[in-house]
């Protein structure tokens, strides 16, 4: 398969990149850091291919993956996570999460979609995050939320024309992102178990691809709880 990774120079999709190589696909890996673009296509040189990508610069974007055709598979995987400090609100976080996660997310999607063709998948990565109102993660979790819906949307809109979508809802994983957390991360996976449970999900086809599991039905039990019973379930993860 040919695909695509944007989010490739670190975390999770840094180890996609890498399994799908050593599996002998062809990965174009796609972020800023070209120093870790670099070092997987020395890794790899037969299979992975650096692709420098701001997606926060729509031009950019647009310059630089519309010229990929033949792609198979997409994985739109690259993030941001800041927190809340509620005492001071700055609306300006919100813009700056917004604009990676989900608006820079869509001008990869617009950039790529005109040559995906009929069998190919497009996956946003989201996060379980979008399940309950955590504290401190009123921008993120939206975010996550947002592209939930967008992934449930588009794999409506988009079966006309024969393309999958999918969309992955990680708990906690061990990488750079969460190394920033001061709290308890109940749970927590590694990039290698993380990126095993995203190509298993991938291969079947599963909508919303959730790991680990027993993290995943909990989060998702709780939401369906009432609103007073998810803030009170939220407070004392807290
Ligand atoms: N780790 C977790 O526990 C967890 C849980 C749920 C969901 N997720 C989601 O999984 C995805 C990967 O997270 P991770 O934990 O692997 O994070 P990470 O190690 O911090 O990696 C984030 C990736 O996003 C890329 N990125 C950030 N801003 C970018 C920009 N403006 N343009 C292009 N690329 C950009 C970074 O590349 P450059 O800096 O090179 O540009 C990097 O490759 C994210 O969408 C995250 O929200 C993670």
């Amino acid at each position: 398969m040919n695909i695509l990774i944007t989010g490739a120079t670190s975390g999770i999709g840094q180890q996609l990149a890498r399994d799908y190589a050593a599996a002998g696909h062809h990965v174009v890996a796609c972020g800023r850091n070209e120093q870790a673009l670099a070092t997987l296509h020395n890794e790899y040189p037969e299979h992975i291919a650096g692709q420098p990508l701001d997606i926060a610069d729509a031009d950019a974007t647009q310059r630089a993956l519309s010229t990929y055709t033949n792609i198979d598979l997409v994985i739109l995987a690259a993030g941001v996570c800041e927190y809340l400090d509620v005492e001071h609100f700055d609306a300006a976080l919100f813009q700056r999460v917004f604009d990676v996660n989900v608006i820079g997310t869509m001008r990869c999607v617009e950039a790529l979609l005109p040559q995906l063709s009929k069998g190919s998948t497009l996956v946003l990565v989201g996060s379980t995050a979008r399940l309950l109102p955590f504290t401190r993660a009123e921008a993120y979790g939206a975010s996550k939320a947002a592209v939930h819906y967008i992934a449930a949307s588009l794999r409506i809109d988009l079966a006309k024309r024969g393309i999958e979508v999918l969309h992955v809802s990680p708990g906690f994983v061990e990488t750079p992102m969460t190394a920033q957390n001061d709290f308890e991360m109940p749970m927590q996976v590694s990039v290698e178990t993380a990126s095993k449970a995203i190509r298993r999900g991938i291969a079947k086809g599963t909508f919303d691809i959730t790991f680990p599991r027993l993290f995943g039905l909990i989060l998702k039990f709780a939401s369906r709880l009432p609103q007073r019973w998810q803030q009170a379930f939220s407070r004392r993860l807290s």
